[in-house]
């Protein structure tokens, strides 16, 4: 069996708008193996959302072709997207919006709810389950929502700037909790940030996309060992490459 989870070749996406088309990608290519972190990173607008949006199915290309090498074990789904803002519905419990990705995929109720629970407890909210939405922080619903997308035990875990929208203390606490998720279950994870530092801090390989059509201008891997340590992170050669191919 193929050791890659995503295998993009020669892909292709255009929108056309009223007076023109614009190509986001084009004869695109990208590898990532089973189990990478990997990290996209590149300027608003370059295609990130968009590249996430095609592996999940919600954008279709016009060219080329993706396989996904995702397994179809009862009661799970391949894919799972969590996004900047938790999307949690406000008239659901906690542990109900956990429980709403398991509906339809012929789970019990006893085991839906043992799995939403499970998947609480492993972003260390199992206290949290009766309560509503608005009752918790901007932090705690997207840890919500990273237990609303781990329940469905997905292959692939897609990212767009999960945390993007909260302070820095509760963001790094984040990512602590998804290093600490990710070395627990090895899930396969596409995560867009525009933090560089995060990527650096998080991921095993970093891919910059830029211009357009997208390219991938920076692809490397990074291989320190986990706890990184913020500052060596932030001052690394390959920081200064990335913030260099960034401003090109
Ligand atoms: N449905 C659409 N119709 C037309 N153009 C679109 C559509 N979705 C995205 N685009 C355009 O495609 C390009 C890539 O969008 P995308 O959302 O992937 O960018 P991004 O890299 O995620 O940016 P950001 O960092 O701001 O989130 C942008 O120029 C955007 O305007
Ligand atoms: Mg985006």
């Amino acid at each position: 069996m193929s050791n890659a989870a995503i295998t993009l070749d020669r892909l292709g996406l255009s929108f056309v708008g009223a007076d023109r088309v614009t190509p986001i990608f084009e004869a695109f290519d990208l590898r990532v193996s089973r189990g990478e972190f990997v990290a996209i990173v590149g300027r608003s607008g370059v295609g990130k959302s968009t590249l996430l949006r095609i592996l999940a199915g919600l954008a279709k290309p016009s060219a080329g072709r993706f396989d996904l090498a995702l397994s179809d074990k009862k009661g799970t789904r391949p894919i799972a997207l969590v996004f900047q803002d938790s999307r949690l519905l406000p008239w659901r419990r906690i542990l109900a919006n956990v429980e709403l990705g398991l509906e339809g995929l012929g789970l019990s109720k006893q085991d839906r709810r043992k799995r939403a629970e499970d998947a609480l407890a492993l972003v260390g909210l199992a206290d949290q389950a009766g309560k509503w939405p608005h009752q918790l922080s901007g932090g705690q619903r997207q840890r919500v929502a990273l237990a609303r997308a781990l329940a469905v035990d997905p292959d692939l875990l897609l990212m767009d700037e999960p945390f993007a929208a909260l302070d820095a203390i509760t963001r790094r606490f984040l990512q602590d909790e998804l290093l600490r998720i990710r070395a627990a279950t090895g899930k396969t994870i596409l995560f867009v940030t525009h933090d560089v530092d995060e990527a650096l801090y998080l991921a095993d390989r970093v891919v910059l996309l830029a211009g357009s059509p997208a390219r991938a201008r920076l692809d490397r891997r990074i291989d320190a060992a986990h706890p990184r340590a913020r500052d060596a992170v932030a001052s690394s050669d390959l920081a200064q490459d990335i913030h260099r191919a960034l401003e090109v």
